[in-house]
Formats: C-alpha cells, sequence, structure tokens
C-alpha cells in the first residue's frame, strides 16, 4: 500500500482567474494498491465519495495507466478526505493529483513532473488548482490547452491563510456557467495589472499592494451574487484586520490574508460571523504548503 498526501489550494487569488493558485497545510489522504477490482472506503466511513468507477482518484489513475498504454484493473483506495468538497479549496484537484501521482508511483514513475502538471490540467480542465496541489507554493500557470507553462514559487512569509467556510456547496460549473462570455479591454488590464501585482507583491513582502491586487471584473462579482452575504463576509474579515479578502477559487469559501501577528483574527471573525447570524461559516486557520504532494 502507498500513502500519497495532498495539500489543498486557493485558486484565482482574487485578479489571477484560472492563472495564479497556492498550496496550503491542509489535506487529504490516499492510501493506494493495485488489485483485480474496485475497492474504495473511506476512514471515517462517512464521506461521500463515490465506490465506482466513477470516483475521481481512480478515474485519474485510470487515465495516467492509459496513458502510459495499459490497463488499470482495479484498484484498492482509502481515502481520508479533509479538504471540504464543492467549497472552492482543491478538493476535486486533490483527486486528480492523487490518483495521477499514485498510480504513476505504481508504474515505477514513466511520467515526469511535467507530464503529471499536464495531465491533470487536462483533466480538471484548468491548471490553478492542480498544478499547487502537485507542486505546493504558489504557482503561476499557462494553459494553452495541451502544455502547461508554469512557474513554483516557494513562499516564505509571516502570512496565515484563514478560509471561511459556509455550510453549503457551490459546484465549480456552476460558478463558471455564471461568468460573461465577453468583457471589456478596460476590464482585462485591470485583471491582468492586479494578477502581476500579487505575486509580486507576495513574494516580496509588500503586503500593503494585496488589498488592491485581490479586486478583479472577471468572477467576483458575478459570482457573489451566488454566494448569500458574501459582502458582509469579506467586511468582516477586513474590520478585523486581513489584509486582503478574495473568494477562494470557485467559491463558496471566502479567504482572508492575514499577519500571523494578527493573533486572534479567527477568534474574533467568527465572533463576528455567528453575531451576525452567520454561525454556520467555519473558520479554518491555513499557512501555505511549499511540498505540495508527497508519498509518506
Ligand atoms: N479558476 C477556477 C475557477 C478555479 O475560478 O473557476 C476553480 O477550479
Amino acid at each position: 500500500m502507498i500513502r500519497i498526501r495532498i495539500p489543498a489550494t486557493s485558486a484565482n487569488l482574487g485578479a489571477g482567474f484560472d492563472a495564479l493558485g497556492l498550496a496550503l497545510n491542509f489535506y487529504n489522504y490516499i492510501d493506494m494498491e493495485e488489485s483485480d477490482r474496485i475497492d474504495i472506503t473511506t476512514t471515517d466511513g462517512n464521506t461521500e465519495v463515490p465506490t465506482d468507477e466513477t470516483n475521481l482518484v481512480y478515474r485519474s489513475a485510470k487515465d495516467l495507466f492509459a496513458v502510459c498504454g495499459k490497463e488499470l484493473q482495479g484498484l484498492k483506495l482509502v481515502q481520508t478526505n479533509h479538504i471540504p468538497m464543492a467549497r472552492g479549496l482543491g478538493s476535486s484537484s486533490a483527486c486528480i493529483v492523487g490518483g495521477l501521482v499514485g498510480a504513476n508511483t505504481l508504474l515505477g514513475n514513466p511520467l515526469t513532473t511535467d507530464d503529471l502538471v499536464d495531465l491533470a490540467a487536462l483533466i480538471e480542465g484548468h491548471p490553478d488548482n492542480t498544478a499547487p496541489a502537485f507542486l505546493g507554493g504558489i504557482v503561476t500557470a499557462v494553459f494553452d490547452g495541451k502544455k502547461v507553462h508554469w512557474v513554483k514559487q516557494e513562499v516564505f512569509t509571516k502570512l496565515k491563510f484563514v478560509a471561511l467556510i459556509p455550510a453549503f456547496e457551490l459546484k465549480t460549473e456552476k460558478a463558471r456557467a455564471c461568468l460573461p462570455e465577453m468583457v471589456s479591454h478596460k476590464d482585462a488590464v485591470y485583471n491582468l495589472s492586479r494578477a502581476a501585482l500579487f505575486s509580486a507583491s507576495l513574494l516580496t513582502g509588500k503586503l500593503e499592494n494585496l488589498r488592491t491586487a485581490v479586486h478583479d471584473r472577471l468572477h467576483q462579482p458575478y459570482r457573489m451574487e451566488l454566494i448569500p452575504h458574501c459582502r458582509e463576509v469579506f467586511d468582516i474579515a477586513y474590520t478585523h484586520g486581513a489584509y486582503a479578502v478574495y473568494i477562494s477559487g470557485a467559491g463558496p469559501a471566502v479567504m482572508a490574508i492575514v499577519d500571523e501577528e494578527n493573533e486572534f483574527f479567527a477568534g474574533k471573525t467568527k465572533f463576528s460571523l455567528d453575531s451576525a447570524g452567520l454561525s454556520d461559516w467555519q473558520v479554518s486557520e491555513m499557512e501555505i504548503d511549499n511540498q505540495g504532494t508527497v508519498l509518506l
């Protein structure tokens, strides 16, 4: 049995729609071994995952076998899922990357890092969650439809990433369907300048830029309509001193970037959420993971 650990991710980082993402120290685990049948369970027995060939870990492993000219007969999988599903924290990417890395390991590592980054993005459709889930750190990625052109940068910072997670799910397909087909030249410039500002500011510690850098006109204004109380949650996080607040991935989780010296941010934010009648929003403190997916 091999054991794989895959980090949660937060994609887009405000303006970097489909291009920027980072890995967080909150993990799913997959135990995997070859088998002549499909045997899929979860460690807590409660998390709902498909237990047939529609399971995303299984499908991704099967895809990798197919790319390598092999047929996968079956797998024994035990999934330990801590990343909440359909919240914008990379749960599907964790399944895809875990399935690919596991299958590649079982076959003796025929595929390279670049091959795995490409295949994960092909399966998911965009690279901004899959690439950091696999590589760790903050990843800038361009998917040209065939290949991902990427840079991973490790981040050593005094920042916490505090996820504010509502109780409801929002499927990525729905959160993409609400986006406009066309945007103006002005809005395109608005976003590309801020996306570039984000990674440069994070990596150089110019943290006072982050609030401007997460503003965006490509997805957040539309997605806010699908996330009840989203603006209120942003206001609460800014009131308690967040450097920046953005919708994590396709949402509905909201991410606050906070100085580590802002010791009671999580407690104060939870208290304010409860007082505003939003007690079903969970507050979860995380940090950047620079390792990405590892075999334990
Ligand atoms: N960039 C993607 C989106 C991330 O915002 O739809 C979700 O997978």
